[in-house]
């Protein structure tokens, strides 16, 4: 008789989402519930730490009875916790932290902690069902744009990532400049369909220099600043635009943005020598980015997986990493502490 799999509960509170799922150790989800944050930082458009964290706090214990009562589990039927420890807010990634470990500590269970960014990458394997190590990996989201070199599932290096601004952070604040809703990144890519991409010549950082695996998007966000305003004029909000020229903008900024994206990880891809890639994090799920890298990566001859577009953005499935992590006995101790930093890996 087959052995019946386990079943991970996996939590994800880095940023703006209460999330929370249960997979099993043969990948298949069992529940997933994502309480998006979404309407409380629109009229800041930013992500409040402070309110993040307060919210996390309200939703977190919700969200799982949720998640158990859709798999049809009691808490005591979870094998094992995992969850999302780095990097993130400090106060939205404690409420996380701190409500496995008392899962883990209450119902004596094992303990997992998730790297967010390498959980985004897990999505494509997730999602694909299929082995994608060792791949380049690149995740963009609204906190990081980072290329790696994925050998493992344990074992990510960092190739490079944007010295300033994410991209979804750029797609964030032009999003603002330009008087469309928070988040930015969906706003500006359906505006973008009514707009000419070639309108604005937007600059592209590091593109010239084909080896620096890096990113630059401030002097972009710059660039579409002055585009708005001219140069000299300071308050972005007293100029009226067309809906034309906020469809040119975002187009233009858009397709700057994707035309660094694909020729960094085009290089990635080359320098690494590597035949597979995997992209994840909110950016991910742009349309033209999902086109444009495909066709990058299939004038390479590259396996090419992209998380389906309910994966991208951030939820607790991608935490299914944990069930390699557990594998491995690679167990985080009561103790376990956030890491809210830039990790280097
Ligand atoms: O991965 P994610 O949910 O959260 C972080 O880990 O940061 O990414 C959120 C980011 C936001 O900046 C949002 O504007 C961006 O993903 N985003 C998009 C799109 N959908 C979400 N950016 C561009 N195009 C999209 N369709
Ligand atoms: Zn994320």
């Amino acid at each position: 008789m087959a052995r019946p799999s386990l079943k991970f509960l996996t939590l994800e509170s880095t940023c703006d989402e209460t999330a929370a799922a249960i997979v099993t150790d043969d990948l298949q989800v069992l529940a997933s519930v994502v309480a998006s944050q979404e309407k409380l930082h629109r009229q800041y458009n930013g992500v409040v730490p402070e309110i993040a964290a307060r919210a996390h706090l309200e939703r977190v214990l919700p969200v799982i009875d949720e998640t158990l009562r859709r798999a049809g589990l009691t808490w005591e039927a979870i094998d094992c916790v995992a969850v999302a420890h780095t990097p993130g807010l400090v106060g939205s990634l404690l409420v996380g932290v701190s409500a496995a470990k008392t899962i883990a500590f209450v119902f004596d269970k094992p303990l997992v902690a998730v790297n967010h960014l390498h959980g985004h990458i897990y999505a494509c394997r997730l999602a694909s069902g299929m082995e994608v190590f060792p791949c380049v990996g690149l995740v963009v989201s609204g906190g990081h744009t980072h290329l790696y070199r994925c050998a493992a599932p344990s074992d990510f290096e960092l190739l490079g990532g944007t010295i300033d601004d994410a991209a979804g952070e750029a797609f964030d604040k032009v999003a603002t400049m330009l008087g469309l809703p928070f988040p930015g990144g969906p706003a500006i890519s359906r505006i973008s369909n009514d707009g000419d991409p070639n309108a604005y010549s937007f600059p592209r950082s590091f593109l010239k220099d084909a080896d620096r695996l890096e990113f630059s998007f401030s002097g972009l966000k710059t660039a579409v600043r002055y585009a708005i305003t001219g140069p000299g004029k300071k308050d972005v909000q007293a100029v009226k635009l067309s809906s034309q020229q906020v469809a040119d903008l975002a187009a233009s900024f858009q397709e700057a943005v994707v035309d660094c994206l694909v020729a960094k990880t085009k290089a990635a891809l080359k320098v690494t020598n590597l035949k597979t890639l995997c992209v994840g994090g909110g950016v991910a799920a742009n349309p033209r980015l999902r086109s444009r890298l495909a066709s990058m990566a299939e004038s390479l001859g590259v396996t090419w997986h992209i998380a389906p577009v309910e994966l991208c953005t951030d939820n607790a499935v991608m935490g299914a990493i944990a069930v390699e992590q557990f594998r491995a006995g690679a167990l985080a101790p009561l103790e376990l502490d956030v890491r809210p930093g830039l990790v280097r890996n």
